[in-house]
């Protein structure tokens, strides 16, 4: 079951800001609501509808194709296939999307679309009805709120940056009329949850709100997890123990998969070398294709510990074959305390530990170069040196893919409990250059 955060809020309390960046911390996908009631909103303005007529506004619901694009926490809004993220705030959309939201039909579209988007992956939705209506069994409900007057003025700064010139009581007055449209209306109107968290943001910054919301996240989800854990225990405590059978059967299969790769994929491994035939060390790879982690581990002549993602286990094939090699399952967006505890494990048996500093597939290019710091928090928390490598190939049959091991990166000068965040950059930065030097090579 995806992991589900609901904020509603008003208008002007920050909701949007918060989410976009507990999203983008946290990995969550990031699902501003309001867009939605706004690209209603935009189509029927484009198609000059009357408003009066309610049966042309609701028909347009079936003709309409919204798609939400995330980028690290930064959403693009499509309206059939059109780029509209920016159209949607206009002026004549801000002061009719209240009324459009009103008609029971749109929620009604609406939040089908909404759900769907929870039924995939963890998710973070603002808007107004989403702890109440849209997702009523949310894991975490969470209302920001705060004066008329302080949101005025904060809207007032938000406009004043933008070259806009609109008097503080002409703002305060909007916002007051769409409070009172929102809380009022038949369905879905906004109100605070009866289990929800309230965060009077008033007097709080941007920064101060977002540590709030990130606490009562985090809080909650490694409750979860431990609570998912108590009852997974009899699987867990035997996860990684290395019975003869298990060796086996490992041994097998790594023969069949690895004559498969040579044959089919026509893999082949460069500076295999570079990998000591003892002693700790992490491997840190770049992510093509959901092939290669089994072409790292076929490969190399030491045994590998994988990390992957979690979801990979829900899968019950995938998930014994992660018990036959010792795959480590990492939960995605938050800090997962057991797989670090067994990586940390893994490093002090003096074995290998692979990950990606990417996190997800070419995550490098989908997150503008960015990377996650897993994997330097690992190296700097415990000296380890870093084997890059470099994959190259489409993993398509009968065409080539190169393993290029790099010599071991030492970071062991940034050795420290408590990385700083500056130092895992730098340490990022390094592996990741050094992994595009060797799909170059
Ligand atoms: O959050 P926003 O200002 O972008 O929202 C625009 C309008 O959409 C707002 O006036 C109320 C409506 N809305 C709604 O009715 N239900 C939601 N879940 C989100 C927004």
């Amino acid at each position: 079951m995806p992991f589900i955060v609901a904020i509603d809020g008003p208008a002007g309390t920050g909701k949007g800001t918060i989410t976009k960046l507990v999203a983008q911390d946290l990995g969550l996908l990031n699902v501003d609501t309001g867009a939605l009631y706004r690209c209603v909103t935009l189509e029927v303005i484009n198609r000059k509808l009357n408003l009066e007529n309610k049966k042309e506004i609701i028909e347009l619901m079936d003709e309409i194709n919204i798609q939400i694009k995330n980028n690290n926490g930064e959403q693009t809004i499509y309206l059939n296939e059109k780029d509209v993220t920016y159209n949607i705030r206009k002026k004549e959309v801000n002061d009719l999307v209240s009324e459009i939201s009103n008609i029971s039909e749109v929620r009604q579209k609406i939040t089908k679309l909404e759900r769907g988007f929870g039924k995939k992956q963890d998710i973070i939705m603002e808007g107004r009805d989403i702890s109440t209506h849209v997702f009523p069994n949310a894991d975490i409900k969470i209302y920001l709120d705060a004066t008329p007057e302080e949101r005025a003025k904060r809207r007032l700064l938000q406009n004043q940056e933008k070259g806009i010139d609109i008097p503080y009581e002409e703002i305060l007055h909007s916002i007051n009329k769409r409070d009172e449209n929102d809380k009022n209306r038949k369905e879905g109107p906004l109100k605070l949850a009866e289990d929800a968290i309230l965060i009077d943001t008033t007097n709080m910054t941007i920064d101060e709100v977002k540590k709030e919301v990130e606490k009562i996240i985090n809080n909650k989800y490694n409750k979860k997890i431990k609570n998912q854990e108590i009852k997974k225990t009899s699987i867990k405590k035997d996860a990684y123990k290395q019975t003869k059978v298990k060796l086996i059967i490992r041994k097998i299969i790594k023969i069949l998969i690895y004559l498969f790769y040579c044959i089919i994929y026509r893999v082949k491994v460069l500076n295999k070398q570079n990998i000591p035939k003892t002693g700790a060390y992490i491997i840190c790879a770049n992510h093509v294709k959901l092939a290669d982690p089994p072409a790292l581990v076929v490969t190399a002549k030491r045994h590998i510990n994988m990390i992957a993602k979690e979801e990979l286990f829900h899968n019950p094939f995938l998930a014994w074959l992660g018990y036959i090699f010792d795959v480590i399952p990492v939960k995605r967006g938050v800090q997962d305390i057991e797989a670090m505890k067994r990586s940390l494990q893994v490093l002090k048996n003096d074995e290998l530990l692979a990950l990606y500093p990417e996190g997800t597939r070419n995550g490098l290019k989908k997150n503008n170069g960015k990377v996650k710091n897993g994997a330097a928090f690992i190296a700097a928390r415990t000296g380890v040196p870093v084997i890059p490598v470099g994959i190259k190939g489409s993993f398509k049959p009968f065409t080539k893919v190169i393993i290029n091991y790099g010599e071991p990166l030492d970071f062991s000068r940034y050795q420290s409990k408590q990385p700083e965040k500056e130092n895992l950059e730098k340490i990022s930065k390094e592996i990741m250059d050094n992994i595009i030097r060797l799909t170059n090579e």
